[in-house]
This record gives C-alpha cells, structure tokens and sequence, in this order.
C-alpha cells in the first residue's frame, strides 16, 4: 500500500536512488538537488517537507512540500505567499503508470490539509507545458491554471 514516510538518515539511499526517464529529466529536478534545495530552504527560514513515496517497503517515488516564500526566493509567483505548494514530484520510471503517482497525490493532499504551517487557502503546483500526464493528473485533483508562471512553468492552484 502507498504511504509517505518523512526523509530521514535511515532512507535517504533510497531516495536519491530513485530516477525518472532521460525524457522526463526536463520535467523535475533530480532528488539530490530537490533535497539540497529542502535544506537551503531551511537555512533560509522557509518551511518544507520531503517525503519517500513507499509501497509498502518499496521505495517508488519523491515529493517535497512547500509553504509561502523565503527571502531569497524573489520572482516567485502570487500564490506562493502564504499558501502550500507541491514543490516536487515524481515517481521512479520503474513503477510509472501503475498507479502510484495518483495514490501519492491523495495523501499529499490529505497532508497538506493538516495544514503543518497554519490554515492556507490554497496549493499550487507548476509544470512544464509539454508534460500532459502532470497536466491531466493535476486537474483531475482540481487544480487549475491561474495565469501565472514559475520560470517557463504553468501554475495550477486548487482551493483547499
Ligand atoms: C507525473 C507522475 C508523477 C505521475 O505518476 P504515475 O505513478 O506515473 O501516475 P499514475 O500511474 O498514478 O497515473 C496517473 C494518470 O496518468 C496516466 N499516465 C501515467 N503515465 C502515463 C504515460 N506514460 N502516458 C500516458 N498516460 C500516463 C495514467 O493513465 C493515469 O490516468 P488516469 O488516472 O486518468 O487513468 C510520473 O509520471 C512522473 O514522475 N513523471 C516524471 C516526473 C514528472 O513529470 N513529475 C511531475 C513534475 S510537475
């Protein structure tokens, strides 16, 4: 069964050795750089959760989530303020369409509605123009474009 387990020294091996397709590499970045991000977040007095996504004992996938901005975060888009964010996502190429990535989100969600950083309106995601499966899985949850941008990515946001 699909459960998030917090990264930790007992399996942060596991983690970085989960990979996506070389065609998806554009899509996400890889899970060394997610988790020096996670801890140049903190440093900065940012809030962020990274999560192995398991099934059962098995590590098949990778996501951080995020709250509100930091200082050094300077063109970040409106909805970033204040609201959650599912900073990064993926499953390991191995375990792709099996189902696994649209388990993950429920128990995101369900995660980002304990709301760890204080009550938000909303979470927001962005992708890549090009990666339909993210696009169809987002809004399928509900999320939807608002317009905005973070770097060449579109930005979906579900109200909470
Ligand atoms: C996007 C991603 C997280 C989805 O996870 P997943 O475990 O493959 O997704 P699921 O198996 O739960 O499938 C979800 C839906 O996408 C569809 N899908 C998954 N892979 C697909 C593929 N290669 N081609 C077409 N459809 C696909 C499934 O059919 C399913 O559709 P349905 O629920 O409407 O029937 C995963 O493919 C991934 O890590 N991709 C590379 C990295 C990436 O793009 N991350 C997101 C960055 S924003």
């Amino acid at each position: 069964m699909i459960h998030l387990v917090k990264v930790n020294g007992g399996n942060i091996y596991d983690i970085l050795s989960l990979n996506v397709e070389e065609s998806q590499k554009s899509f996400v970045s890889d899970n060394k750089t997610s988790l020096a991000e996670a801890y140049a977040a903190v440093t900065g007095g940012g809030h962020v959760f990274p999560f192995g996504i398991y099934d059962d004992d098995t590590p098949v996938g990778f996501v951080m989530i995020g709250f509100g901005t930091d200082e050094y975060w300077e063109d970040h888009p409106g909805v970033a303020e204040d609201n959650y964010n599912i900073w990064r996502f993926m499953i390991d190429f191995r375990y792709q369409n099996k189902g696994f990535g649209r388990a993950a989100m429920k128990l995101i969600l369900d995660f980002v509605r304990t709301y760890p950083c204080g009550k938000a309106d909303k979470c927001w995601i962005s992708y890549e123009p090009e990666n339909t499966v993210a696009e169809k899985l987002y809004s399928s949850f509900g999320f939807e474009p608002n317009g905005e941008t973070d770097g060449n990515e579109i930005v979906a946001v579900l109200n909470l």
